[in-house]
This record gives C-alpha cells, structure tokens and sequence, in this order.
C-alpha cells in the first residue's frame, strides 16, 4: 500500500468536501479490525474509496473487500485511488444503487460498515444480517446523526432519516442475538457483534 497516496486522496476529499469517516471513528474500527483480522469485508457506501482503503492494511492474507457505490464521478475516482494506493487487487467495487445490489450478493463478511444512505439503514440491516457471519460486527456510521436520533427531533426535513436510523438502533439493541455499543465518535458509531445467527 501507498501511504502517501493514501493521505493525497484523504486531503483532496476534504477540500472537495466529500464525507469520509472521521479520524476517531476510523481509529476505533482499526482498533476491532486488528482483533477480527478479516478474511471478508462488506463496505455500503464508498464514496471515493478512502475507508475501504484503510481498512484493506487489516485483511487477513488473501482477504478482500466488497464496496458499494452509486454516484459515477466517485465511482471513477475511487478505482483511481485504488490504482494510486497500489490495493486495486484487495477491493472489489460494485457500482451502482446498493438497494438493488445488495439482494444480488450472497457472500459471507466477517465486517460490514454501514456508510450511506440514512434513510435505507434497516434495509441495509436486513442485508448485512442476512450476509455476515457468526461472531462478525457490523459497523454503522452516523448513527447520531447530529443529536437528531436521540432526541425529539422531528422536523420535516430529515424526519425519514431521523426515523429509519431510529429503527435501526431499536432492532440492533433490542434482538437478543446482536450485541450492540453505541460510541459518541464521528458522527455516532454503532459497534454491533452478531452472537448468534
Ligand atoms: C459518507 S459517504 C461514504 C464515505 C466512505 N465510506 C469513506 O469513509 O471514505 C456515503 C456514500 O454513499 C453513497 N450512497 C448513498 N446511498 C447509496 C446507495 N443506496 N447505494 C450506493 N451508494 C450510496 C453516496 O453516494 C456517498 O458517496
């Protein structure tokens, strides 16, 4: 991996104000996925690659990832940056709407991270539950949603995202089989461990 090149996309997306995951979010999951040592990554929502390329340091050998992305000048960035940072061959990018992908996949993750739409999370949900395996976590990103969440936000604009990623924390603290921490970094990130399938 070029690390160099790695920083050079992480500083251009800043200045082009395209959302990457924050630096103390990026930090806990490093953390987990040192432990987990992953053969499979799940990522929905790649923007121009930057997460997926910092996670790939942590796969296990001849581990890889799959990442999601629907907005074509992102999808064209990211395969260069995957070129640029020399992991083109540890990240498979899907293109296109993660709704309609998502159901096509049959693979089994050992990490999914969560990372686009707000409103699609419990579908998303039902998607990496469906794919991961026993023992694997599934990261959300966002899950705050700047305080909206656990508020009593309900203002017309974001109501439907405000409400989904609602949804998403009652189904991910309420089902037995799934344990869930839920970290004030970022932008909120819910940590869940599937216990059981
Ligand atoms: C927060 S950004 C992802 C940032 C990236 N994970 C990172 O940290 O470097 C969210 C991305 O998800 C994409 N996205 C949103 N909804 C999507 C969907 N339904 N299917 C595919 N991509 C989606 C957006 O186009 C955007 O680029």
């Amino acid at each position: 991996m070029n690390n160099l090149e790695l920083q050079k996309v992480k500083e251009k997306a800043l200045e082009n104000r395209v959302p990457i995951i924050m630096d103390d979010s990026l930090e806990v999951i490093a953390k987990y996925l040192e432990e987990i040592k992953p053969f499979r990554i799940l990522e929905i929502g790649a923007a121009v690659g930057y997460s997926a390329m910092c996670f790939s340091k942590y796969l296990a050998q001849g581990g890889s990832i799959d990442t999601i992305e629907r907005d074509e000048d992102r999808i064209i960035e990211a395969k260069e940056n995957f070129k640029k940072v020399e992991v083109e061959d540890l990240i498979n990018l899907y293109e296109g709407d993660a709704v309609e992908i998502l159901p096509t996949l049959n693979d089994k993750y050992d990490v999914v991270f969560i990372d686009a739409a707000k409103g699609k999370y419990p579908f998303f949900l039902k998607e990496a539950m469906r794919m991961i395996n026993e023992n694997g976590v599934i990261f959300a990103d966002n899950i705050l949603y700047k305080g909206y969440v656990f508020s009593d936000y309900n203002d017309h604009k974001q109501r439907t995202a405000v409400r989904n990623l609602r949804e998403y924390v009652k189904e991910v603290t309420q089902n037995p089989n799934i344990e869930t921490e839920i970290l004030e970094v970022g932008d909120g990130l819910a940590i869940s461990r599937i216990l059981k399938k």
